[in-house]
């Protein structure tokens, strides 16, 4: 928890807890998280994706590598302990095993993902998809770091990938267990949404005869909040911005989610024929630039069992709950089995300096983690 507090003080901004990926406060992270890293024993680098990574290799020769991890970047003005309490959890679980004098069938590595949250460029999981080799030409066209495509790891070199997250909601809380395992991952779509119209006078310009962005932007806002879907506008720019212009641009972010593809999918195809509507309507020009999308990911039932084993042994009940936030396992999921453990929330609050976990969480979920990868090293003895 000291070092949740300690990580949570390296931020790009002042005040706030802000952490974007390549910045330099991530590059701090990388060497504060990088030394607790080597203190549990681990060989640290940072690939060339930003991501960080400490491993400790296994005895036996031509051994896989199984992954453990979360990420380090967070979203605007964060809590704590969203993504980060994953790595250090997964540190601690790493020392906890040199403690008991764990010996392993397979490499285990602990990865701080450089980009799960996509506040930079409106892409998630950046750093998890660059190791897994399934950026897209898109995405590459985006970003300035283009390099970052040789964090790229071989074809069939992880055994698995097991994160711990704060379930981010409300349920562990409701049902008053502090860890729950997750059996599916929410998908994704990003989009970027701008409305073209006129700037003008905000006193001359009879109100019929405006083409005025925002107002077009406003409505799509509204209609986001009944499509079917869970969909959200995060960011919205107008321009050119003063009190006495008529918007003459607007630039809006949607992010819509669900567990069910197909329905995802229709909740965008409605929302982009309203927004083909609304701009017919006022005269503007609508612009619709699918940036991201990710398939809901289930998460592998062997690991999964394995987790609820792990929890039942230590006398906790076994909750099983799907996530609607994304995680960078939905990212490793094309390239290894995945499985994740969340962890109680204070209140269900996230993405908002107010997150917050029981301090007296922490323990089992290290304990259920460290128990799972002996649970899988008896397996692959
Ligand atoms: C990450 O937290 C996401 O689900 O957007
Ligand atoms: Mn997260
Ligand atoms: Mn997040």
């Amino acid at each position: 928890m000291l070092r949740c507090d300690e990580l949570g003080a390296i931020s790009d901004e002042p005040g706030r807890l802000t952490r974007t990926f390549a910045s330099p406060a991530m590059r701090r992270a990388n060497k504060l998280v990088g030394s607790w890293m080597r203190k549990a024993g681990l060989q640290v680098r940072e690939d060339a994706a930003f991501n960080l990574l400490g491993r400790r290799n296994s005895e036996r020769r031509g051994a896989k590598t199984f992954l453990l991890g979360s990420h380090l970047d967070t979203v605007r003005d964060a809590g704590n302990y969203d993504g980060p309490l994953g790595v250090l959890t997964a540190i601690a679980t790493v020392q906890l095993l040199r403690e008991r004098g764990v010996k392993l069938p397979f490499n285990l590595e602990v990865a701080g993902f450089s980009d799960e949250e996509g506040v930079r460029y409106h892409t998630t999981c950046l750093g998890s998809r660059a190791l897994a080799g399934t950026l897209t030409a898109a995405d590459l066209a985006r970003i300035k770091e283009k390099q970052i495509v040789k964090a790229r790891r071989r074809q069939g070199e992880f055994l698995g990938y097991a994160e711990v997250h704060i379930e981010q909601g409300p349920v562990l809380e409701k049902n008053n267990v502090p860890v729950g395992v997750v059996t599916a991952i929410a998908g994704q779509s990003r989009l970027c949404v701008e409305f073209h119209g006129v700037a003008g006078h905000a006193g001359t310009v009879p109100m019929n005869l405006r083409h005025d962005a925002l107002a077009g932007a406003a409505e799509l806002v509204l209609a986001a909040g009944c499509c079917g879907a869970l969909a959200t506008v995060g960011k919205l720019e107008v321009a050119p911005g003063a009190s006495n212009v008529i918007p003459g641009h607007a630039a809006l972010t949607l992010d819509v989610r669900d567990q069910n593809d197909p329905r995802r999918l229709a909740a965008v195809r409605l929302l982009h024929a309203k927004a083909k509507i609304i701009a017919r309507r006022r005269g503007l020009k609508l612009t619709w630039t699918p940036v991201q999308q990710t398939s809901a990911v289930q998460c592998d039932k062997a690991l999964t069992r394995i987790f609820s084993r792990c929890i039942a042994q230590r006398g906790l009940e076994v909750l099983k709950l799907t996530s609607g936030a994304g995680h960078d396992a939905a990212a490793l999921a094309a390239i290894c089995p995945v499985a994740m453990l969340f962890v109680r929330c204070k209140g269900g609050i996230s993405h908002n300096p107010a997150e917050s976990v029981n301090t007296t969480d922490i323990a089992p979920a290290i304990d259920v983690l460290a128990d799972f990868i002996q649970t899988l090293a008896t397996r692959h003895a």
